[in-house]
């Protein structure tokens, strides 16, 4: 299986193109993505049938409507993605389907756009059956299914299990479709995900399951989803999942329910990290570098309000220096802390999940350099927030040789838009 060798801890472009002059010309913080890692990431997986972008991983309009033009189909998790789907130029009818809304529940706003644009639901809990087929008997549906089992980088990302609120539990397969038959809904997919950030081995472990529930709900089905999950290279060393191996294992799997159905079987894979990560840079500026007893840290001007993987699950993400010339000068190494402007003692970058601070090994480095957080691309900014009145970084989309603001930096207006001061 490849690995991936030493990433380079000294950077003075991206896509080609120099640090500094983005940082000059757009600022600091700023998210860079590079379209042509999505592109090489969504060439990885063109032998499964369908590629369904989790846009929750990264859904800057930008993005999904790159992922649409690359022939990729798109899941949806609220009605704001829904609507993100519909900006970015997603029909909504097709096979196979270009959206598909996959949530535990219906909030009112969500259920009334699936009834309204007819989008095709996958269901995580028997009351949406319910909710839907009130008010659009007849349509088709996928159910999510919990197997009973399930894995994630962290605990937070596991969604199988007991513990998880996620999916239909496995046992609850034929009241489902009881359910589903009182108002004429046909169940035509199955789909389960274990996890985010998940090892082979337990992705593995799906497929059984998946065959089980398939021959529990029979002939109607004829789409069978892996969901997400896959993981990505985040360390040096780390392990690039075999994708050709986890295809030939799921197209067994469906080749076994299609001749036992005699009619075909769509296979389908959901990935949202896979396809955003390694694209991701989020570019801050070092402003101040002081000592703590043995310990020396690196102030930046990016903090957990606009990456917050480090905080929430002690998340590893390579990090790199540019120098202010953007000339690469053949630094030393040298031990530091990285941390951002927040006033609040867990705003590290280099930390363990239980806020254990950790040391990072970066090229010595001055004030005015640039520190480049990397694999940024997935689950930055779409989690980022305006803690301690701190606007939303610029987003920048990186495509033949150009940086396109795909969103400008908020304002201070941004931040206070719809707030009031009664009188
Ligand atoms: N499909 C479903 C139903 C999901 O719940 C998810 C992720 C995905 C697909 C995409 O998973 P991926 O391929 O990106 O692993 N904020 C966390 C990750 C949360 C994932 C939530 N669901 C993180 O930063 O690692």
């Amino acid at each position: 299986m490849a690995t991936v060798d030493q990433r380079p801890t000294l950077r003075t472009e991206i896509a080609g193109l120099s640090i500094p002059k983005l940082a000059a010309e757009h600022g600091t913080p700023t998210y860079a993505y590079d379209a042509q890692i999505i592109k090489d990431r969504i060439d990885d997986l063109k032998q499964f049938d369908v590629i369904r972008y989790a846009q929750k991983a990264c859904s800057n309009l930008a993005i999904v409507d790159f992922v649409r033009k690359n022939e990729v189909c798109v899941d949806a998790v609220s009605a704001g993605e829904i609507r993100r789907a519909l900006a970015a130029g997603y029909r909504t009818q097709g096979e196979p389907h270009p959206i598909v809304y996959t949530a535990d529940i219906f909030d009112r706003e969500a259920l009334e756009l699936c009834v309204e644009h007819n989008i095709h639901v996958n269901v995580g809990s028997a009351d949406m059956i319910d909710q839907l087929g009130e008010v659009a008997p007849g349509r088709n549906i996928t159910l999510r299914i919990n197997p009973g089992f399930g894995h994630g980088h962290s605990q937070k990302t596991n969604t199988g299990g007991e513990q998880s609120k996620h999916g239909i539990w496995h046992g609850d397969v034929n009241d489902c479709l009881i359910r589903a038959d009182r108002h004429n809904l046909v169940v035509t997919g199955v789909h389960m995900h274990i996890g985010s950030g998940t090892d082979f081995e337990h992705l593995a472990q799906v497929c059984g399951a998946m065959e089980k529930t398939v021959a529990e709900v029979g002939r109607t089905v004829n789409t069978i989803s892996a969901g997400g999950g896959l993981p990505i290279p985040y360390r040096d060393g780390d392990e690039r999942v075999d994708i050709g191996k986890y295809f030939e294992l799921w197209d067994r799997v469906r080749n076994r329910i299609a001749s036992n159905f005699g009619h075909q079987v769509r296979l389908e894979i959901e990935p949202g990290r896979y396809l955003s990560a390694e694209s991701g840079y989020l570019i801050t500026e070092i402003r101040a570098i002081k000592r703590m007893g043995d310990n020396l840290f690196y102030l930046v001007d990016a903090g957990f309000n606009n990456l917050a993987r480090p905080i929430l699950y002690g998340a590893y993400h390579p990090m790199s220096i540019c120098p202010a010339s953007g000339v690469d000068d053949n630094r030393s190494m040298q031990d530091v802390i990285v941390g951002g402007p927040l006033c609040e003692s867990g705003d590290i970058f280099t930390q363990e999940e239980g806020g254990f601070v950790s040391k990072r090994s970066l090229p010595v480095a001055n004030v005015g350099d640039f520190l480049v957080i990397e694999c940024a691309g997935s689950y930055g900014f779409v989690m980022s927030s305006n803690y301690n009145s701190k606007p939303m970084a610029a987003e920048l989309f990186l495509h033949n040789g150009e940086a396109f603001v795909a969103r400008k930096r908020q304002s201070f207006e941004d931040i206070i838009r719809g707030e009031a001061i009664p009188s």
